[in-house]
């Protein structure tokens, strides 16, 4: 594998389904995905809430989807963009449809929506607590119908190259061949997804290390608002797991309370709607309760509800929470904020254009301006489908005018020098340890920070030098968390109105 026409890189949601449109349209271009880890491995699968759409046009209108857009951004959103994205759902959900994903629907026939956060009205299509999930398999079955479509499993990205700012492909590992071979491309996709893994507590699979952020940021290209990482406010609490695991915000649009050790429901002391404000305000005012009461977690409460109707709509979250030993109809379930989204990210224009010429992003590695601040729920998958098509039809628009570099870079250079394995473990957990204080604690100053995370690099430097080839993917990984902390490090000193809402 020496070229191909589109490299994407990522096979979640957004890079399949630029993939599968592509394939469609242009069945003579050669379309690679390469995924760092299994096919399935990816952020998407793990997004049990499902897509906001606005369907039911007799109670709920664009208008007011893209009012809730707005105001969960706190101002920062771009409204063009909003407005591009809220009315190309119905669209883009009928492309799904037509890819046989399933959502829920009532016993009429109607979709069941369900409500989240910071929406005025029902709005979420989902399937049970499993949406992403049923996304992620139906996209991934659809691949096998498209021979111009190959995807390889187990392939870490490294670098992009460049030349006169315009990529011209990729270096990457090649872990069962232990090999960094380069690839050149056309047109390059990074559908990488978020950065939650430089957090302790993150609902963010191992996987999310901001691989594309990093590496857009050395090949040059423009990062904005790093700084805006979503913590959502119901994970469970259970010590030492990383990631936590969700309990979704649907669970709340369900009717869940939040409550406090004494019992009480306090979160229409920080905010009139109660639990179904905006996921920062949320996390913010459980932090304040934490640091008053020096608790460690309050609880989601769901023994109200009823249980049978529970179970039909969470049986993913139902079960998780009895084999952890709680059982949601007879007792609160512990909860804290967890690192979740990352709501900036490499800037694209609304064709997901990024400041690289032929380079695209997609999905939550980019920062497109629809969440500004703060994402509203369930807006992300909706983004990536939109985006994905967006992208898709520019590139359509100058493939063919694109020539393939002809400089050959990196080929088929074997690591095997590297013969003791580092344990970059460690130095992880420090690393999390470090943005963890320093996002959520006022106590951490910024320089002490950015010794930490150089004193870091030094460390997996010199491991790096006695390396052994199967862990050079942890290291690659460990220095794209190290380059995405000083990034979000120094956009968060440009933001001062940052708060901190934790201190767990
Ligand atoms: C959730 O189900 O709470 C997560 C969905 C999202 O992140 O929008």
């Amino acid at each position: 594998m020496e070229k191909t026409d589109i490299l994407i890189v990522g096979s979640g949601i957004s890079g399949l389904f630029f993939a599968i449109k592509m394939a469609k349209k242009r069945p003579d271009l050669s379309i690679t995905i390469l995924t760092k880890a299994s096919a399935d491995s990816t952020n998407t699968r793990y997004a049990q809430g499902g897509i906001a759409v606005v369907t039911n046009t007799e109670e709920d209108s664009f208008e007011q989807h893209i009012r809730d857009t707005l105001q969960a951004g706190g101002g920062s959103c771009n409204t063009e963009i909003v407005r591009m994205v809220v009315e190309q759902a119905p669209e883009r959900l009928q492309e799904l449809l037509n890819l046989q994903v399933d959502f829920d629907t009532t016993v009429s026939g109607a979709w069941d929506l369900g409500l989240e956060g910071g929406h005025s009205h029902h709005r979420i299509l989902h399937y049970k607590d499993q949406s992403g999930l049923e996304m992620e398999r139906k996209l991934l079955r659809q691949l096998s119908r498209y021979p111009n479509i190959v995807l390889f499993e187990d392939y870490f990205s490294i670098d992009l190259t460049t030349e006169n700012n315009c990529c011209t492909g990729m270096s990457y590992y090649d872990k069962t061949r232990g090999t960094i071979k380069h690839i050149r491309s056309r047109i390059t996709v990074l559908c990488t997804g978020g950065c939650g893994q430089l957090f302790q507590n993150t609902t963010n699979p191992e996987i999310a290390t901001g691989d594309g952020v990093a590496m857009a940021f050395r090949a040059g290209a423009v990062i904005k608002d790093m700084q805006y990482i979503q913590f959502h406010p119901t994970a469970l609490y259970e010590t030492g797991k990383n990631p936590l695991f969700l309990l979704s915000e649907a669970v709340r649009g369900f009717g869940a309370y939040i409550i406090n050790h004494n019992y009480e429901r306090f979160l229409f002391k920080y905010d009139t709607r109660g639990e179904l404000a905006t996921r920062d305000i949320i996390s913010k005012a459980i932090g304040t309760e934490l640091l008053k009461t020096s608790e460690k977690h309050v609880y989601l409460d769901c023994r109200h509800l009823n249980a049978k109707r529970f179970y039909e709509h969470f049986p993913s979250i139902t079960d998780y929470c009895l084999k952890s030993g709680f059982d949601p109809a007879k007792e609160p379930i512990p909860i804290v904020p967890a690192a979740h989204y990352q709501c900036g990210g490499i800037q694209v224009d609304k064709n997901a254009r990024t400041s690289i010429q032929n380079l695209y992003a997609v999905g939550e590695c980019a920062q497109t301006g629809l969440h500004g601040k703060n994402r509203l729920a369930s807006n992300s998958l909706l983004e990536a489908l939109v985006f994905a098509h967006q992208g898709m039809q520019s590139a359509l628009k100058t493939i063919d005018s694109i020539r393939f570099s002809t400089v050959i870079t990196l080929n088929q250079q074997p690591i095997a020098s590297y013969s003791t394995t580092p344990s970059i473990k460690p130095l992880k957990a420090l690393l999390q340890k470090t943005m963890t204080a320093f996002f959520t604690t006022e106590a951490s100053d910024i320089n002490t920070v950015r010794n930490t995370l150089k004193k870091l690099k030094q460390k997996a430097d010199s491991l790096f030098q006695s390396h052994d080839r199967n862990s050079f993917p942890s290291y690659i990984e460990f220095r794209n968390m190290l380059t995405v902390s000083m990034i979000l490090l120094e956009h968060s000193y440009s933001t001062p109105e940052i708060e901190s809402f934790t201190t767990s």
